[in-house]
């Protein structure tokens, strides 16, 4: 049976948190036995909306390879490459470019809210690189001939914007790519503690992997509850409450009895998220317990960067063998 090619990627702007990792690396952990598995680390693709944030880009490449091997993605089965040191991307990015409009671009839902949210950065005129990068995403998948490609629901636009570049690739130069499909497994958008819909670092609102525990307290002794309960014996309604939402992530068993008690008017708020702030630091306790190591063993974290990228550097230039030959762009390869 032919092994699957499986790819993800993240733009390394921030470090991960949990709604990360309920969201998408816990699908990733099961996946890595599933096939040959790709996780490229997008530092160009986060340059699109960070030109002016080099450093940004640049000291979060470790911290997000870290939480990923924190998590449990294992090296010895993971290929972790970092984009920018696959000018074959560049390359294919390149030729891809003529076989999309721009007005379809402009269409892609993803790309327009994001450019919506991006004003201040953009003023009245988006630039070329971020309007493109699609594009540049069909080449980071397609580069690795990958064809799963575990996301979530907001990276369905590009998936399909992709497999057309593909279909208009293939019919006009040749059948080299194959087109690729997302894979959503059980991808829950996970509400941040103000009860955003959205968990995310610019909202403010994140619970991170790597959180200490005086972290961790702060943010869930704020986080929203019942505003009608006022009193300890006020009946709360846990429906209403985040830290009812995080404790049915976090405490599966005993999350009936807490949110019974809090009903009743039995279980006041503060003992409610002292159990919470336990039941996360288990969870999480594995987790930093692995990134400590990482974080002690900054050549090794490298080591696994460097070797992934050279690895996933043939794979890429097979491709773009295939490319070039189609594309009759292998002027000197004639004996
Ligand atoms: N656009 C993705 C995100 O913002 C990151 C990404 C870059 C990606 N290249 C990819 C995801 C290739 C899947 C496949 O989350």
């Amino acid at each position: 049976m032919e092994i699957k090619r499986i790819l993800t990627g993240d733009r390394p702007t921030g470090k991960l948190h949990i709604g990360h990792y309920f969201g998408s690396l816990q699908n990733r952990v099961k996946l890595q036995n599933d096939g040959k598995m790709f996780i490229e680390i997008a530092d160009v693709q986060a340059l699109t909306d960070n030109f002016n944030n080099p450093e940004k880009v640049k000291g979060n490449v470790k911290e997000v390879l870290m939480d990923q091997l924190a998590v449990g993605l294992d090296p010895n089965k993971v290929t972790f490459f970092l984009q920018s040191m696959i000018p074959e991307i560049a390359e294919l990015t390149v030729f891809y470019s003529n076989l999309v409009t721009i007005a379809r671009l402009e269409r892609n839902p993803t790309v327009k809210t994001e450019i919506a949210q991006k004003r201040e950065l953009f003023g009245e005129s988006v630039t070329y690189g971020f309007l493109g990068y699609p594009v540049s995403q069909a080449a980071d998948i397609t580069a690795f001939d990958a064809t799963i490609i575990p996301v979530g629901e907001d990276q369905l636009p590009l998936i399909e914007q992709c497999r057309e570049i593909v279909r208009k690739f293939n019919s006009i130069y040749g059948e080299v790519l194959r087109e690729p499909t997302a894979f959503l497994g059980e991808n829950k958008r996970i509400k941040g503690l103000d009860g955003n819909e959205k968990m995310g670092k610019s909202l403010g609102n994140a619970i991170y992997l790597s959180d200490s525990e005086e972290e961790i307290t702060k943010k869930v002794m704020n986080a929203v509850t019942d505003p009608a309960r006022i009193k300890k014996d006020d009946p709360g309604n846990p429906n209403i409450c985040m830290v009812a939402y995080y404790h049915n992530l976090f405490s599966k068993d005993n999350v009936k009895n807490i949110c019974e008690e809090c009903k009743q008017g039995k279980r006041g708020c503060v003992a409610c998220k002292k159990q919470l702030i336990k039941n996360i630091m288990e969870h999480l306790s594995p987790i930093q317990e692995r990134r400590h190591y990482y974080e002690e063993r900054p050549k090794e974290v490298r080591e696994i960067l460097f070797e992934g990228t050279n690895e996933a550097k043939k794979e890429a230039a097979k491709t773009m063998e295939k490319v070039k030959e189609v594309m009759k762009l292998d002027y000197f390869k004639d004996k």
